[in-house]
């Protein structure tokens, strides 16, 4: 049923410029009917900072910027969803056009600049769905013109905690001037300190709330270093790897559009962000999960990121070129992966390539 109505509505989106495109998906969305939800193979289960995922397929994080249909899309088969970025008051981001189709490759260019409509509303809408179960985790960003940035992450951790599976601290998007600096030794020491400090003066009420940060795919391995450090130092219950890339790589055909400003995901983002994800891994040495993203678009792809230390992924850009029926593809190619392997779980798989992709030469 996804497919016949993908089939008929995906040349029309394409037709589209990208984010009306955008906008009218969230509206087909909104209005779609209750599909019966299907059953995951059990096999696909995760349990991952103290919570029980159905299957490890996320929708990333900027899909659902403003928490309008995470309903719609764990019915459509994601383990689960991540909203926002959200930041503590309505922004408008940058002048459009910011958001294009790199159709020849797959790609994604956006310097969209955390448009969002502010805590107050997409918190009332958390709130309302509180109640539907399914996990729903929440993306923070700080306000592009915030006085204090380490504050309006404390703000929304504050605000969001109960009515959130779980909290990623984005400060990896390259959209916001200086929100990267955020990733330095000294800084991001300061940030978690005081986003774990919140976490745990909220949680008598909140309850427990995991805290996940994440991070650019463009760090070198000795900021790398420093980031997962803190990170380990700070407790926090996973790291996200990781969001787009400044890079462009010389591979890219649409070599126009790739001279857009922004960060660039999908397929060309896919080999960085496999070999960032398994630089990762070996640091952080099992103490706490990842999640994998960037340039997810095949099942084959999937599995390799597990195989690359992926805990749970999640993916956006290619559900604009393959659709969502891309989610269940990979649910197959992982319960298929399982089959061939005997094994009872995805954890078996996870990292068993990780120390050998560290090896290998420097992705272009
Ligand atoms: C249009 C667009 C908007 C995005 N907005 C956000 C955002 O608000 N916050 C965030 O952490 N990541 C954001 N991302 C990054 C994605 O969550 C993801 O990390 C990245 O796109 C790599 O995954 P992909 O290649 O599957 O798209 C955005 C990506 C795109 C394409």
């Amino acid at each position: 049923m996804i497919a016949a109505f993908e089939r008929l509505v995906r040349p029309l989106l394409h037709a589209l410029d990208p984010e009306d495109a955008h906008a009218l998906t969230l509206k087909l969305l909104k209005i779609a009917p209750a599909l019966p939800v299907v059953r995951d193979d059990p096999r696909l289960a995760v349990r991952a900072f103290g919570l029980n995922f159905p299957n490890p397929v996320g929708m990333a994080a900027g899909f659902d910027k403003n928490a309008e249909v995470p309903d719609a899309l764990l019915r459509l088969g994601f383990g689960f969803v991540e909203v926002g970025t959200i930041t503590p008051r309505p922004q408008p981001g940058n002048p459009r056009p910011r958001l294009f189709r790199l159709d020849a490759d797959g790609g994604v260019i956006n310097r969209l600049g955390f448009n969002s409509q502010g805590a107050d509303l997409v918190l009332r809408r958390l709130a309302a769905r509180a109640d539907a179960g399914g996990i729903v985790g929440i993306n923070v960003g700080a306000n592009k013109n915030s006085a204090d940035r380490v504050a309006d992450y404390v703000a929304l951790i504050e605000r969001f905690a109960s009515v959130a599976s779980y909290v990623t601290v984005n400060i990896s998007s390259p959209n916001t001037p200086g929100l990267r600096n955020l990733q330095q030794a000294t800084a991001l020491d300061d940030l978690l300190a005081r986003v774990v400090d919140v976490r745990e003066r909220v949680a008598p009420n909140a309850g427990p709330t995991p805290v996940l940060l994440k991070i650019a795919p463009d760090l070198s391995l000795a900021e790398l270093d420093d980031v997962v450090g803190i990170a380990r130092s700070r407790r926090v219950d996973g790291m996200i790897v990781g969001n787009t890339t400044l890079a462009r790589p010389p591979s890219l055909r649409e070599t126009k559009l790739a001279q857009e400003a922004g960060g660039l995901s999908g397929s060309p983002l896919r080999p960085l962000a496999t070999r960032m994800l398994a630089e990762t891994y070996v640091r952080v040495e099992g103490v706490f999960p990842l999640v994998g993203t960037g340039g997810i678009d095949s099942g084959a792809a999937a599995l390799a990121r597990v195989r690359a230390g992926a805990t749970l992924l999640q993916l956006y850009s290619a559900l604009v070129f393959r659709g969502l029926g891309l989610v269940a593809d990979i649910k197959s190619a992982l319960a298929g992966a399982l089959d061939r392997h005997h094994h009872d779980s995805l954890a078996e798989l996870v990292g068993a390539d990780a120390a050998a992709a560290t090896a290998e030469p420097w992705p272009q």
